[in-house]
């Protein structure tokens, strides 16, 4: 059950330009939000924005959770002002997030720009960290990540991705770091050089909805199972308003209620 709670700012900090993680710490316990899930965020005490905006869980810390955002808007922008002890009215955790499970063969992690917010989070639940690798818990299967990004100085978390025993494999559109692209069609170089990880495997993806739409088409094609956060516009976030709704496979779905994660096969793009 998802409910309303105050929450407040323990930290806002500036990452890169444009990007900032906020830390937040809810007035009471709170339901632990699983990986893929969101918060919609009053920014506001007046009226302008009068909506909640919605910000996937990047990272939950037992109690305080972070949020990975870029400023897009006035929204994102009052964000970005938030000082440590200010408070916010917070709804969540919403959402289903992404169908976590550890014993999963060939995971493909793939984030595109802020993207990466949520991805960080599932690789964590799913990737033992290098000081549990060191003790011996080491577990053989591990998922790769895909991260592309406009340029270098928009890769973001590289500290995160460090301290996961994962090496992602990085593209930039214009090549100033990893291989040049996008990153879906390093993806597919990818398994065209390891034919072995496409049996079994598995996409979970988010992203903006060309990235998300390209990887959907190339994972029907070879059959490849895969889930995608999707991240429409939202009124309400809690299934009333109708304004996130996308077509699947299986009808109309509410972002917000059915997703933002759907099966990758199902979304009509
Ligand atoms: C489930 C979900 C999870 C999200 N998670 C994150 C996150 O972790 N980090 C993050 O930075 N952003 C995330 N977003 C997007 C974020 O909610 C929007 O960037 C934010 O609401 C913009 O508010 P604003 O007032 O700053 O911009 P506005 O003034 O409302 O809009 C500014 C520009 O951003 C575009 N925009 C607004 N909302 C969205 C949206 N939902 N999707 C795509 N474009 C949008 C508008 O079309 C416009 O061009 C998420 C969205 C959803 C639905
Ligand atoms: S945002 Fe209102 S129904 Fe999803």
């Amino acid at each position: 059950m998802s409910r309303l709670f105050t929450a407040t700012v323990t930290e806002n900090r500036r990452i890169i330009k444009d990007h900032y993680l906020i830390t937040l710490h809810p007035s009471g316990k709170i339901k632990k939000p699983g990986p893929g899930t969101f918060f919609m965020l009053d920014v506001n005490t007046g009226f302008d924005p009068l909506l909640k905006r919605p910000f996937s869980l990047h990272r939950w810390l037992g109690r305080d959770f972070q949020l990975l955002y870029r400023t897009a808007g006035k929204g994102t922008y009052l964000l970005s002002k938030k000082r440590k002890g200010d408070t916010l009215e917070v709804l969540g955790p919403l959402g289903n997030g992404f169908p976590v499970r550890k014993k999963a063969k060939n995971i493909m992690l793939v984030a595109g720009g802020i993207g990466i917010a949520p991805i960080i989070g599932l690789a964590e639940a799913l990737v033992p960290s290098k000081s549990v690798i060191k003790k011996g818990g080491m577990h053989k299967n591990l998922p790769v990540l895909f991260y592309g990004a406009r340029t270098k100085n928009e890769i973001l978390c590289t500290d995160d991705l460090r301290s996961l025993d994962m090496e992602p494999i990085i593209s930039t559109d214009d090549g100033t770091l990893g291989k040049k692209g996008n990153i879906v069609n390093v993806i597919k170089r990818y398994l065209t050089a390891h034919p072995s990880r496409v049996r079994d495997s598995v996409f979970f993806a988010c992203g903006p909805t060309p990235m998300l739409k390209a990887l959907s088409t190339f994972a029907v094609r070879h059959k490849i199972r895969g889930y995608a956060a999707l991240e429409e516009h939202m009124a309400c976030g809690i299934g009333t308003c109708l304004g996130c709704v996308v077509q699947t496979s299986r009808g109309h779905k509410r972002v917000c209620r059915e997703g933002p994660v759907f099966p990758i096969e199902e979304i009509i793009w």
